[in-house]
């Protein structure tokens, strides 16, 4: 029993909590149609979904990159409202965003970009321990040091994008498709680290349209399609779900069952 006025200790807020996310580019556009999705920390949430389906437009919506969005719904970040807030802000309180195509600054050397992850920060002494663990954590990219990063393969600038990303040191790192046009070795790599990160208590959202491999690092996941999520479940309910392995998984059926398939898929997936 609890005291009266004795202190109850409170559950942690998630680092990170979608409600009813709407946005879009113009006005009269909505792609985004109401998304919510929470994100607690050691967890790693996929969203999964074809081309087109809104995905890049959520990060992108919650990062705050897009003016005057999101129109309806809230961002908040370990418990505090931050919907429609600068990026700045979002990534001060703690959100990290490696984008589609890895923002690179090809000009730069690797430790260059590295340092430039870190701007933020003003424990010098720290920074340079950070710098050492990326390049443990990424060999690759202790070789390359002084290469310029546009000359880097895609591979590894997926790594150093990643890297880039952790020198801000965040509570929750956001991927935009990772394992885009790289090598399955490659995406094994840095889906090895992405879970080991997660497993060390950073949260991960991870989105993909390799659902294989997210889901095999994945405790969780969401299905976006057409600016809405129309389904949802632990990774391994979604693994064995069959309009999740025939969309995404490229699970075969034989063509009765195809056709019977492609009728419930058009109207519902659970
Ligand atoms: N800057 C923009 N201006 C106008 N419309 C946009 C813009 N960016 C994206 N869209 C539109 O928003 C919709 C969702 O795009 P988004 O990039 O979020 O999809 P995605 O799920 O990330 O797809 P992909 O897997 O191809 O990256 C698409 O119809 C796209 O044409
Ligand atoms: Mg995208």
């Amino acid at each position: 029993m609890t005291a009266v006025g004795a202190e109850v200790p409170m559950a942690a807020p998630p680092l990170l909590e979608l409600r009813a996310l709407e946005s879009g580019y113009d006005a009269q556009l909505r792609v985004l149609k109401g998304v919510s999705l929470t994100v607690t920390s050691g967890r790693c949430v996929a969203v999964l979904g074809s081309n087109g389906a809104g995905k890049s437009t959520m990060l992108k919506t919650l990062m705050g990159l897009i003016d005057d969005e999101p129109r309806k719904g809230s961002v908040r970040v370990n418990g505090v409202d931050l919907t429609g807030a600068e990026p700045e802000r979002i990534s001060k309180a703690g959100i990290a965003f490696v984008v589609e195509d890895r923002g690179m600054f090809p000009e730069l050397s690797v430790a260059e970009s590295l340092r430039l992850g870190a701007f933020n920060r003003s424990d010098r002494a720290a920074v340079k321990t950070d710098l050492e663990a990326m390049f443990t954590l990424f060999p690759r990219l202790a070789e390359r040091q002084r290469q310029d990063s546009g000359t880097l393969s895609g591979g590894e600038q997926q790594m150093l994008a990643i890297a880039r990303a952790l020198m801000a040191r965040p509570k929750l790192l956001m991927l935009d498709e990772p394992s885009l046009g790289l090598a399955p070795l490659l995406v094994e790599e840095i889906f090895g680290v992405v879970q080991r990160l997660s497993r060390e208590g950073m949260g991960i959202l991870l989105v993909e349209q390799n659902a294989n491999q997210a889901l095999a690092i994945a405790d969780y996941g969401y299905v976006l399609e057409a600016g809405r999520f129309v389904l949802e479940g632990t990774a391994q309910e979604l693994r064995q779900n069959p309009n999740v392995q025939e969309f995404f998984l490229g699970v075969r059926v034989d063509e009765a069952q195809e056709r019977l398939h492609v009728r419930r898929r058009r109207r519902r997936w659970n």
